[in-house]
């Protein structure tokens, strides 16, 4: 029988992250300070994060040691095991082979615990109390519960109101966990208040959930703000992974010729397929594909330029495709794909031509993910559906092309807990949306006054 799953023992675990700062063609441009426009500096972040996390945020070392104590934790799921996808590739009749790395195993459901638990730890050795967060779906927040409860902290979290609404019981699980969940927008913070004011029914944002966990950190000498993706450091602690693929991707005697991961502010896909862009910067040839919702297309359809993390323009201003601070996508199910940036460091590979961005209709995602339930057997989280889809896509064309290519994606969570979105694609209540030009253009507007990057293109 052909190996189905390749594991890696417990002795193989990496015991340091990859830091691809250290490898980029084009060196970063630095965040600017909200209200000067100028660089920012540790003590502008010293609010928000504690030092060893801004220390890594700014750090071009290579290669970083994971403290012993977050490697013990580690060891609670990972190292995460390599999947052969053999039913999904017969029911395609593709020449291609599929693998899938599985994020899903966590405790959490995803990949997100890979740097909750990291800041959970600089949180407490740095003397932290509590820890303020947003979370979409939801998958953030509960990773981030459960970590702040390992090393004793607690944790409250804003979660953007339609998932609040919609998945009682990922707010379940935080309680679970000993975390606070409110709906945001919410009227325990003045940004909360001003957009409810605006819009008394207003649906929610990641990027409102962030003006509402920033603001509460900052009020709080003995709290700090915690962010699940988007950030250098998030990226770092995330690139476990990728590590320990190519470990396995090395015992199954092969390299992949495709990449493949879902981006919402680009966590999970960094840190399947940043030890690969590695790989790629020093001459392999490989197609490194992020694929984010057609309703909320930062990466294909949004400016690389200069914007605030936020929606009421408190952090600090990143480099980055965006949609602009204001925008607000579609109600989509991917709740952890609407978020109106991208991740500095993606998008910086992707103006040097080494990732390759691509949208997808929602439609088309579920029925990737029933595809993959049914032949696979794993129902996966609404995110993950995305990344399925272009699997697909890239499966089929490797059967027109005749050619075996080995495609690797980020299997990034399961839905177990999403399956109110499955319902309403079985029954037919989904439908895809064109996000018009014009709503762009007037989102973009509000960031024409902010200062440009190098290389920004309009
Ligand atoms: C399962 C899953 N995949 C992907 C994402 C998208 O986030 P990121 O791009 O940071 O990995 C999320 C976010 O909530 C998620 O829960």
């Amino acid at each position: 029988m052909d190996v189905k799953k390749i594991f890696l023992p417990e002795s193989e675990l990496p015991r340091q992250w990859y830091n691809i700062a250290a490898d980029m063609p084009t060196p970063m441009e630095p965040p600017l300070h909200p209200g000067t426009g100028q660089p920012v500096g540790p003590d502008d972040l010293a609010p928000i994060f504690p030092m060893p996390l801004i220390e890594q945020e700014v750090s071009q070392e290579r290669w970083i040691d994971i403290p012993e104590e977050v490697l013990e934790k580690y060891l609670i799921w990972r190292p995460t095991p390599l999947y052969r996808a053999y039913q999904l590739e017969k029911y395609l009749e593709t020449p291609a082979k599929i693998y899938f790395k599985n994020e899903g195993v966590s405790p959490a459901g995803s990949h997100k615990p890979n740097t909750a638990i990291a800041q959970a730890y600089y949180n407490k050795i740095s003397g932290t109390k509590r820890i303020t967060t947003e979370t979409g779906a939801g998958q953030w927040g509960s990773a981030l519960s459960m970590c702040c409860a390992m090393f004793g902290l607690e944790c409250n979290v804003w979660m953007v109101r339609i998932s609040f609404d919609h998945k009682p019981y990922r707010r379940i699980m935080m309680e679970t966990w000993g975390a606070s969940c409110v709906a945001s927008p919410s009227t325990l913070t003045k940004a909360g208040q001003q957009i409810l004011d605006a819009d008394p029914d207003c649906p929610g944002s990641l990027g409102m959930a962030i003006s509402e966990a920033v603001e509460a950190a900052v009020m709080d000498d003995n709290a700090k703000y915690s962010l699940g993706s988007v950030l250098n450091h998030v990226m770092l602690h995330q690139t476990i992974n990728g590590l320990e693929t190519q470990k396995q991707m090395a015992i199954a005697g092969d390299y992949p010729d495709v990449v493949i991961g879902c981006a919402g502010g680009g966590s999970n896909f960094a840190g399947n397929c940043f030890p690969f862009v590695c790989d790629k910067i020093h001459g392999k040839d490989i197609d490194i594909i992020g694929v984010e919702p057609a309703s909320c297309p930062t990466m294909t359809r949004g400016p690389f330029a200069y914007d605030f993390g936020d929606t009421v323009q408190m952090t600090p201003l990143l480099p980055m495709h965006t949609l602009g601070h204001g925008f607000v996508p579609e109600p989509i199910h991917a709740g952890g794909l609407r978020y109106h940036g991208m991740a500095p460091l993606i998008s910086q590979l992707i103006m040097d031509n080494l990732i390759r961005p691509v949208a997808v209709q929602q439609l088309e995602t579920f029925q990737a993910g029933i595809t993959f339930a049914r032949t696979e057997g794993f129902i996966s989280a609404p995110e993950t559906d995305h990344a399925i889809a272009v699997v697909i896509r890239e499966a089929l064309k490797a059967k027109e092309e005749g050619k075996e290519k080995v495609i690797l994606f980020n299997w990034s969570g399961h839905g177990l807990v999403d399956m109110a979105a499955y319902e309403a694609y079985l029954t037919g209540q989904l439908a895809d949306h064109e996000l018009p030009q014009e709503e762009i253009d007037r989102a973009l507007k509000e960031i024409e006054p902010l200062p440009k990057p190098q290389q920004f293109k309009g």
